[in-house]
């Protein structure tokens, strides 16, 4: 009972513009899905507020407003940021968002490091982590959710990749909602794929977490 009323109150508040611009200082006009940031962008929005000193940024997997590109960049005005997503949609979307924001971030169309180029300081990413056995309805972008097996495909191809598009202190903060993906699975595949933990952030009443992560 307790967790069906949290659920409904987490939905609410996720999907508020009220609630947006309050915690985020992001004003919203359109969208294209009633999630506007998750239990997973708030515990990286926790440890992105104490990153500074980092002038190149990307925000993989941006979603429709790229929210974790223009917070940063609105709290490291001098940063260079690149956001991008899978989505053509959440592109656009997310170009009018920050233009109504006045953010001046780069945002592209991406599929992971597709049509990166550059090295950066910082990555974070809040990949699709839910099992795909766990779908149960269809919905418009998939990706924002599901990824296969385990739900660690995305993470896992991402992991891989990442390393190429990091500076030598480059550090990524990967955020993963426990309640679906188990932190020892995590923290298998992070040391699997030769990334030292550097630390984990973890918010009340909050399954997500995010570790921050170097190449060994
Ligand atoms: C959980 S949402 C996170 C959105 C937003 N960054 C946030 O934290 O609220 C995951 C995002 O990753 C994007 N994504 C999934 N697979 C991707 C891929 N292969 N390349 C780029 N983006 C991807 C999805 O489209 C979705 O926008």
């Amino acid at each position: 009972m307790l967790g069906k009323i949290f659920f409904i109150f987490l939905k609410f508040v996720r999907s508020s513009k009220i609630i947006t611009l309050f915690l985020w200082k992001i004003k919203i006009d359109i969208y294209l899905h009633d999630t506007f940031w998750d239990l997973t962008t708030l515990v990286i929005k926790k440890e992105l507020k104490q990153i500074k000193k980092k002038n190149r940024y990307l925000d993989m997997g941006c979603g429709q407003f790229a929210i974790l590109g223009q917070f940063f960049k609105m709290n490291n005005t001098n940063a260079e940021v690149l956001s991008v997503d899978i989505y053509d949609k959440f592109v656009e979307n997310s170009i009018n968002n920050s233009i109504l924001n006045k953010n001046k971030i780069e945002i592209k169309k991406s599929n992971l490091f597709s049509n990166v180029t550059e090295k950066f300081d910082l990555i974070t990413f809040n990949p699709p982590y839910v099992p795909l056995t766990k779908k149960d309805k269809d919905i418009e972008f998939p990706n924002i959710r599901y990824s296969e097996s385990e739900g660690i495909k995305t993470t896992k191809d991402f992991l891989i990749n990442a390393k190429k598009f990091l500076t030598t202190e480059g550090e990524i903060l990967l955020g993963i909602n426990t309640f679906y993906v188990p932190k020892s699975i995590c923290i298998k595949l992070i040391a699997d794929l030769e990334y030292s933990i550097e630390k984990i952030t973890k918010m009340n009443f909050n399954t997500s977490i995010v570790f921050r992560i170097k190449v060994i």
